[in-house]
This record gives structure tokens, sequence and C-alpha cells, in this order.
């Protein structure tokens, strides 16, 4: 009797090991609609993905099971004060390239004027705030998406807008999960995330399930992303190699609106977007103090034939009396 069970027993172990090989065969085959109904039984249940971090299909930016945040986080581990202490608040949210980081942080309650929902493919169903993107960001996208059909490669976009408060969820969940470190590197704190600009869209391809996934980089549709969203004013915002600067884990999917002049140069010259900022800066008071040059130098030529005229005035010569 002992006998028999034992083997009952390694047979359902060999079709249980056999059933969830299948699944993961077909894992990065899934469809948008059925990688939203992953996500809904996510939030439903309070699951999450068990898989590596950077190799498995998902959705670290977005995959919560609480719609509240977590009640009394410590200071500087998910609450309202960011680690590092105070940051300086951004002089203009509204501003296409407005700069937002671990440094300089959005108002809480900052929501973006002008969000719509771009008509474009993405890979949920629900009427959710994630769709939205700020009008100009949300138009070039369409475009973008529709370039991309035209050359045979499917896109979905798998997540817009973010509230403050969607932020905040997302983060302390990352952080329960995978501990504070890796989710300051992989998900940004609440204020200093690019969705709640409304000019940042998560995008990816059916060859990684749809996935936020670093591999998404390597594949065609992430080749080809890289390749043109430039073109649509859209820029990789984390990339490879910068992780140090950016303070980000490598994004292949995180796009950043910034307008077609700024993403071109950012992209041909391989600068992330804080180095083509700082450039702008420096050359606008470059030009200032050109611009400060001018009249000073009338300034200082007047105050010379000022000085010049009473001179002569001092002499008793009449300037026009002069050689
Ligand atoms: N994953 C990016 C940094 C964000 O959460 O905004
Ligand atoms: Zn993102």
């Amino acid at each position: 009797m002992k006998q028999y069970l034992a083997a009952l027993l390694t047979l359902l172990v060999i079709i249980c090991v056999g059933i969830s090989d299948a699944r993961g065969l077909f894992s990065h085959q899934r469809s948008p609609e059925e990688d939203s109904r992953e996500v809904i039984s996510l939030q439903g249940d309070g699951a999450h993905n068990e898989g590596s971090w950077e190799t498995s299909p998902g959705d670290p930016e977005e995959t919560s099971p609480r719609e509240e945040p977590a009640p009394g986080p410590a200071e500087g581990e998910g609450g309202d004060t960011p680690p590092g202490g105070e940051k300086k608040l951004v002089e203009d949210p509204t501003d296409l390239l407005v700069l937002v980081n671990k440094e300089y942080n959005l108002p809480s309650d900052y929501t973006p004027p002008d969000l719509v929902e771009p008509n474009i493919t993405f890979s949920f169903s629900e009427d959710l705030p994630k769709r939205l993107l700020r009008r100009e960001a949300a138009e070039a996208l369409e475009a973008l998406f529709g370039r991309a059909a035209a050359d045979g490669i499917q896109l979905a976009a798998v997540s817009g807008y973010r509230s403050y408060d969607r932020q905040k969820v997302i983060f302390n969940h990352r952080a329960q999960e995978r501990g504070f470190e890796v989710a300051n590197r992989t998900s940004a704190y609440p204020g200093q995330s690019e969705h709640q600009t409304g000019l940042a869209m998560d995008v990816s391809g059916s060859s990684v399930g749809y996935g936020l996934v670093q591999s998404f980089g390597e594949t065609a549709e992430g080749i080809w992303l890289a390749e043109n969203a430039p073109d649509f004013g859209f820029i990789i915002r984390y990339p490879r190699g910068r992780e140090g600067e950016t303070g980000y884990s490598y994004e292949p999917w995180h796009l950043r609106y910034v307008g077609v002049e700024a993403a071109r140069e950012i992209s041909q010259r391989g600068l992330i977007l804080e180095e083509y900022l700082l450039e702008m800066r420096a050359a606008a008071e470059e030009t200032v103090a050109e611009e400060g040059e001018g009249p000073q130098a009338v300034e200082v030529d007047e105050r010379e034939h000022w000085f010049a005229a009473e001179q002569t005035e001092d002499l008793g010569l009449n300037p026009s009396d002069k050689g």
C-alpha cells in the first residue's frame, strides 16, 4: 500500500512539473489581453511576479496588490520624505523639458493639465489612468506607433500617467517585495517619477510578453524603438551604462517625451537628459552674459568718453580742438 501511495505521489509531482514547464514555454507569447488578465489577478489576490527582476516578464513599475498606500513607512523608506532629506521642487512642472529625478521633485498635488488617452494598443484592457499622457506627448506617441506598425513592429503601451499617490503604492510594494535598495534603483520614489509628469510611457512588445524587462532592449521591437523614438520626440530616459548618473537601472521600455529637437540631439550624442539640460542652461547663461556685455560695453565706452571729455575740459581744451 505504501509503495502504491509513493508511486501515486511521484506521478502527481511529474504531472505538476510538466504543466508548469509547458506554461513557461508559452509565457513569452501572451497577448496583451492575457497579460492584463494576469495583472488583474495579481491585483486581486496580492500575489506578485516571483521571477527574476531582470529577466522575467511582468510589470515592475506597475504590479501592485494594493490601491491604498502602506501605513506608517519609516522616513525615507516609502513615506513622503525622500531618501537624502528635503529635495528641490521643480520650478515649472508643466514645462515639456521638466527635469524630474532624485534631486528635483514634483509637488505631491501636481496633476498635468491636459491628460488625454492616445489612440494606440495597450497591454491591458481596463480603463485606468495609466492610459493617459499629456496631449502633445500622446499625439507624438500615436505617430510613433503608426510608424512602427508600418514597419511591421507591434508595440503596446504598458504604463503612462501615475499620480503621486499611485507611485507611492507602487514604490512601497516594490520595497516590501525586493527591499528598499532595489526599489530605489528600479522604481521612483513618489514625487520623483516622470510618470507623474504625464510625459512618460512604458512600452513593450509581444516577444517579451509585453513585460517591462531589460531583454526587451535586444528584441526587434526594442531595437526599433531606440532607433526611431527620437524622431517622434521621445528618448530612452534610463540608458545602459548611465545608471550611476540617472540613479536607475537600464530601462529600455521607459520613454520620456522631450520634443523632437531635444530627443534627436540627446540620442545622437548619447547624452542623458541631465547633461542636455545642463548644456542648455550654460548656453542660455552665456547668451545672457553676452547680451549683458553689449549695453555694459556701451556704458563703459560712454564712461570713457565722458571721462575723456571731463579731462579735456579740465585742461581747458575743447575736445574738438585736439590735434
Ligand atoms: N521606473 C521609473 C524610474 C519610475 O518609476 O518612474
Ligand atoms: Zn517608466
